[in-house]
């Protein structure tokens, strides 16, 4: 597909009024505006949403996303849209998510991206610890596959684990895959949880000590972190919460400076989309969500190979579906206020 000079100089123009805020040089955005170009060219003709996780790259998010958000968040942004083919871009966990929640659409993923938490356990793991524990109820973490959705009672987010534990019937609860959200969620709730053995490889990088460090660096600044952190970095941050969650802090909050204390995608939405705000102490990045490129993407959309279609078994969609809306169930019944115990108001 051919553009014109001066299309694509436009293009340029308009990605490096975004990209130039962390980093990307006016030439960086002229090798890639030929790409952004032909992609939402094709995402227009094909009635494609394209959606980016806040953890992707700059270039996909502010170049061809039509949404940019959480995990479960563009899901049902995924089932509300009236587009046909929805282009997700993230690991794979988060397209099967979209294709159980909209199993009449075409989903695609531009590469085939794990997640250490979601590889962590497989459905026949979660059928033995129920058998291990046949009186207690079993809450999954969003990350996790379809297949071991479809073997749980109910799933959860980063941000309503607690209500939907503490929602749950049973007094014993198998909460699968994260054990250091596990950890976190444990005194919180009077329920007793049984934990699996999954850890996200990059929030169980940040230790207490690089948060303290920072702390005494830059006194007064807000550490912000996911709760797939270990219980040792929480117990040192002034907010836990989701991806979604860290951002509206800092979006709300009249505060400065911040560390964000998660995957280095929410230091670039900061800088890019809030230049008022100074980001210390370093993030990490995820091998897997960065696996996605425009040029993934724009195969997915021009000729997608067997890998890049979300293919899940309709029973399987069906119990993972289950799953899933068993969460809002349970989300109406909580009056709990969820995660909040260790949540401060962001205009405190
Ligand atoms: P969110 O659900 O907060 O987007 O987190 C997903 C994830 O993979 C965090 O590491
Ligand atoms: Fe999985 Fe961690 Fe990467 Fe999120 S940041 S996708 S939990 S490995």
């Amino acid at each position: 597909m051919g553009f014109s000079e001066q299309e694509q100089q436009h293009e340029a123009g308009r990605l490096h009024e975004k990209l130039s805020k962390v980093g990307w040089t006016v030439e960086d955005c002229k090798l890639i505006a030929p790409m952004t170009l032909e992609i939402n060219q094709l995402k227009r003709q094909q009635n494609a949403l394209i959606l980016a996780h806040s953890y992707q790259t700059p270039d996909i998010m502010y170049g061809v996303a039509d949404a940019i958000g959480d995990s479960y968040g563009l899901s049902v942004e995924a089932k509300k849209s009236p587009a046909k083919k929805i282009i997700f871009c993230s690991v794979h966990f988060m397209g099967e998510t979209a294709k159980i929640l909209s199993p009449e659409k075409e989903v695609l993923v531009p590469a085939v991206a794990g997640c250490s938490l979601a590889d962590s356990i497989t459905a026949e793991d979660v059928r033995k610890l129920r058998r291990q524990h046949p009186k207690a109820g079993v809450v999954c973490y969003i990350n996790t596959s379809a297949a071991v959705k479809a073997e749980c009672d109910a799933c959860c987010t980063s941000s309503n684990a607690l209500k939907i534990i503490d929602a749950m019937p049973q007094e014993e609860i198998i909460f699968i895959p994260d054990k250091l959200m596990g950890q976190n969620l444990q005194p919180l709730t009077k329920k007793k949880l049984i934990l699996a053995d999954g850890r996200c490889i990059v929030h169980e990088e940040f230790t207490p000590e690089s948060v303290k460090a920072i702390r005494a660096q830059y006194p007064g600044i807000k550490i912000l972190a996911h709760p797939e952190c270990s219980p040792s970095v929480v117990s040192e941050v002034d907010f836990i919460g989701s991806t979604s969650q860290i951002l509206d802090y800092v979006h709300t909050s009249k505060d400065k400076d911040f560390m964000l204390v998660t995957e280095c995608g929410i230091t670039d939405r900061v800088n890019i989309e809030k230049r008022d705000k100074n980001i210390y102490g370093s993030c990490v990045l995820c091998p897997y969500m960065k696996k996605i490129s425009l040029a993934g993407v724009l195969k997915a959309l021009k000729d997608p190979t067997e890998h890049q279609i979300v293919k899940i078994d309709p029973s399987v969609i069906r119990k993972a579906r289950a799953c899933i809306e068993n969460m809002f169930a349970l989300e109406k019944k909580s009056q709990n206020l969820g995660l909040t115990a260790r949540q401060i108001p962001a205009e405190s």
